[in-house]
C-alpha cells in the first residue's frame, strides 16, 4: 500500500491505496473552507496552522496500515509554500521511521490522476484543468507526460469565481456559491464581453471579466439578491463561453488519435461547465471523461492514484532532494 498526503492549499488529506488493485483503502479530507470564508480567500498562515492540527489527527487513523506501507507519496508542487511544507515534512518523517521510499507528486498530475481513481487509465486525451490556481488545456499522453496547449495570462477560472463571490459578499470558496446564485439568475441581463474573443491567441484571461463585474456592481446603488443572481448568471455564462471558444479552436485541428476529452480540478465540479463541455464533445464526436464530484477538489486519493504509477516505474525521490516548489507547473 501507499500512503499519500495532500496539503498544497486549504485541504488536509491522507489516503491509503493498494498498489496492485488500485483500491482506495482509506481516504480522509479535512477542509478549511469555513475558517477562510470570513476572509474571502485562503490565508496562508492560518492554512498552515490548521494543517498542523488536521494532518496528525488523520494520520492517527492510518495506524493499522503503517506496517503494510511500501511508499509514502506527497504533493510537493505547486501550491502555497507554508502549507506544502506541512505535508512534505510529515512524508519525510514517515519515510525515515518506516524505512520506505518517498514519491514526490506534482499537484496538477494528481488532478489528472483523479479521473482514474480505482480504475485503469486511458490515454491520450485532451484535458481541461480548471482549479483555483490554474486554467490549462493539455494534451496528456500518459501519467508522466503532457503538453500545455493553452494557459491563462492572469487569473484562473476558479479564482475568478472566488473574486466575484468576494465582491458580492458571498463567501469562500466562490465557485459553488456563484453556481448556486447563477441558477436563479438572468444570464442575459449583463452583457459581459467574452475575453480574447477576437484574438487568435490560444490562451485564457479572466482579469478583464472580473473588472467588468466590478464595474457592473459599482453601477448599481444597492445590490438586491436578484441583482447578485443576475450578475452570477451573466458572469458564469461568459466565463464558460470563453473556455468553450478557445477549446473549439483546439478541437478543430485535433489529430485523429485523440478521441477522449476530460475536465479536472476543483472548478470541474461546475455543473453548467460540465453540461456545456458534454454538448461540445458530442458535436466533435469525442468521449468525455469526468472525475467523480468528490474527487474534483483537492484530495489525497488522486495523489495516491498517481503514486501507484510512479511506484511501478520506481520514480522515487531521495529525502535530501525532496524540495517544495510553490510555483512550478510541470516537469
Ligand atoms: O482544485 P482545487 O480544489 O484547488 C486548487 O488546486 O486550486 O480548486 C478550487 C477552486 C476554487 O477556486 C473554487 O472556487 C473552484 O475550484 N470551484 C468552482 C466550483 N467548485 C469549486 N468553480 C466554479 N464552479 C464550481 N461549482
Ligand atoms: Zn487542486
Amino acid at each position: 500500500m501507499i500512503l499519500s498526503i495532500e496539503s498544497s492549499c486549504d485541504d488536509s488529506s491522507i489516503a491509503i491505496t493498494e498498489i496492485e488493485t488500485k483500491k482506495l483503502i482509506y481516504h480522509k479530507k479535512i477542509s478549511q473552507d469555513a475558517e477562510h470564508s470570513k476572509y474571502g480567500g485562503v490565508v496562508p498562515e492560518l492554512a498552515a496552522r490548521l494543517h498542523t492540527e488536521a494532518l496528525p489527527k488523520i494520520l492517527e487513523e492510518c495506524k493499522p496500515y503503517l506496517d503494510s506501507l511500501r511508499a509514502v507519496a506527497v504533493t510537493n508542487e505547486p501550491g502555497l509554500s507554508v502549507t506544502l511544507i506541512e505535508g512534505v515534512t510529515m512524508a519525510k518523517a514517515l519515510s525515515i521511521a518506516l524505512d520506505i521510499p518517498l514519491i514526490a507528486v506534482n499537484h496538477l498530475k494528481g488532478h489528472i490522476a483523479s479521473l482514474f481513481i480505482e480504475q485503469d487509465a486511458i490515454f491520450p486525451m485532451i484535458t481541461l484543468l480548471v482549479s483555483g490556481g490554474h486554467t490549462m488545456l493539455l494534451r496528456v499522453n500518459d501519467f508522466f507526460h503532457y503538453e500545455v496547449l493553452a494557459t491563462t495570462l492572469d487569473d484562473s477560472f476558479g479564482e475568478s469565481f472566488d473574486k466575484v463571490a468576494k465582491m458580492l459578499g458571498l463567501g469562500y470558496p466562490g465557485g459553488p456559491k456563484v453556481q448556486e446564485y447563477a441558477k436563479n439568475g438572468d444570464s442575459e441581463r449583463f452583457d459581459f464581453t467574452v475575453p480574447l474573443y477576437n484574438s487568435n491567441r490560444l490562451a485564457f484571461s479572466y482579469s478583464g471579466l472580473k473588472n467588468q463585474v466590478r464595474l457592473a456592481i459599482q453601477s448599481l446603488q444597492e445590490l438586491s439578491k436578484k441583482d447578485k443572481e443576475d450578475i452570477c448568471a451573466s458572469f458564469q455564462k461568459t466565463a464558460i463561453k470563453h473556455l468553450l471558444h478557445k477549446i473549439k479552436n483546439v478541437l478543430k485541428k485535433l489529430p485523429p488519435d485523440l478521441k477522449l476529452f476530460s475536465i479536472v480540478g476543483g472548478a470541474s465540479a461546475n455543473l453548467s461547465l460540465r453540461e456545456n463541455i458534454w454538448a461540445l464533445c458530442k458535436d466533435y464526436g469525442l468521449e468525455l471523461k469526468l472525475a467523480e464530484l468528490k474527487y474534483c477538489s483537492d484530495n489525497a486519493a488522486m495523489i495516491g492514484r498517481y503514486a501507484i504509477e510512479a511506484y511501478i516505474y520506481k520514480y522515487f525521490t531521495d529525502i535530501e532532494d525532496l524540495q517544495i516548489n510553490p510555483k512550478i507547473i510541470s516537469k
